[in-house]
């Protein structure tokens, strides 16, 4: 047994009063979990401690919650590990390296209904039917189920493994700037579908996210919802599918992400390095052999874009005018760029996918497509 000591973003929506934080002191094993701290303090010491779970074993999806800052489950966290990062996490901010509080706050992006508690509903479950989640087949079903080749679902087994936790959602940033982004959440679940080699409405549901401003080109690849992840789903990763998804099945946008996402590739592959000015550039009118071709819509979207670049030189980012001139921009130190271009070489050349059940790159026959891991399966 240890002591550990809970540190809960608490809000009761009755007192009238905002949130606040309470300590509580429990005792228990390192390796129980965070959310027996938190059934253990509600136990001994205030049974008005609100807190949502059911199966206890990262299965139903009840306990998200920010532990420490970081979206994810209480249940599958265990105690003495939230402590060793509380205690780093202190150290790295000079605030002494051992017996720091675990810090618990409810799920970001959400209402807080009260505390731990949050309202899933507008930014979780109401995003969930907003992207169709059930199979869209057409013609007369069969009168069996229906047969695919086993092959043909690994696609979208990884998505398959979301237990609807939230903690991508909680965690995701560009959801932080556009409340209405469909979210990673959603988008995985998007991809469920469309990766469904029974679903019929592929091109139509592709479609409907590229052409939603709020929807696949609105992420910013931040990575949060991969780290938050408790069942390895990867909602990232599930968007960059829908987006190629979208490019192979000819499907454009008119929010001009596409183009944005090629321009990036093209800019990283020939410098080794993001120059932004150019980026903007590329995406809205597209060098062809060095030369501008820009359209109507070309110049109005660049021109559009001109407070966006002068909030970048406000706030340093961008750092002179000279900076803004699309080509000019700053050498990275040693041979960085290179480097970035064999990275760059090497992914383009592999092919690689970050799959929960596959393991090794395409092409490799021995660890083949169909191959799996020794992982969980879905849910
Ligand atoms: Fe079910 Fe944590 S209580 S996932």
């Amino acid at each position: 047994m240890a002591d550990f000591t809970l540190k809960v973003r608490r809000f009761l929506p009755e007192s009238g009063e905002g949130p606040y934080w309470e300590q509580f002191d429990v005792d228990l094993d390192p390796t129980l979990s965070v959310l027996d701290g938190l059934l253990q303090a509600k136990d001994r010491e205030d049974g008005s401690l609100a807190v949502r779970c059911s199966c206890r074993a990262a299965i139903c999806g009840s306990c998200g919650m920010k532990i420490n800052g970081q979206s994810g489950l209480g249940c599958k966290t265990q105690i003495g590990e939230a402590q060793e990062m509380a205690d780093k996490q202190a150290s790295a901010t000079g605030k002494g390296a051992e017996g720091n509080s675990i810090v618990i706050e409810p799920m970001g992006n959400m209402p807080v209904i009260k505390d731990l508690v949050t309202d899933m509903e507008s930014t979780h479950w109401a995003k969930i039917r907003r992207v169709t989640p059930w199979l869209l087949p057409h013609g007369e079903p069969p009168e069996r189920e229906y047969v695919v080749e086993p092959e043909s679902m690994i696609d979208v087994t990884q998505s398959m493994a979301c237990i609807q936790c939230g903690a991508c959602v909680s965690s995701c940033l560009s959801m932080e700037v556009d409340p209405d982004f469909i979210g990673p959440a959603a988008l995985a679940k998007a991809y469920r579908f469309v990766g469904d080699p029974r679903d019929a409405e592929t091109k139509e549901r592709l479609h409907d996210l590229a052409h939603d401003p709020h929807g696949i080109y609105d992420c910013t690849h931040c990575f949060s919802c991969i780290d938050a992840c408790p069942k390895g789903v990867a909602p990232m990763d599930q968007i960059m599918r829908l987006r190629r998804k979208a490019e192979e099945n000819g499907v454009e946008d008119p929010n001009n992400g596409h183009n944005h996402m090629e321009a990036f590739t093209k800019i990283i592959e020939k410098k080794g390095t993001l120059d932004e000015s150019l980026l903007l550039q590329e995406s809205y009118a597209p060098g062809v052999k060095g030369k501008l071709k820009p359209t109507k819509g070309a110049i109005k979207g660049l021109l559009g874009s001109i407070p966006t670049g002068l909030r970048a030189l406000r706030s340093g980012k961008v750092r002179s005018l000279g900076q803004m001139i699309p080509g000019v921009h700053h050498k990275l130190p040693g041979g960085a760029q290179d480097e970035v271009k064999a990275i760059y070489e090497h992914a383009e050349e592999h092919g690689e996918e970050l799959n929960l059940y596959i393991k090794g790159e395409e092409g490799d026959e021995e660890l083949g497509a169909g191959e799996e891991t020794t992982e969980e399966r879905p849910q």
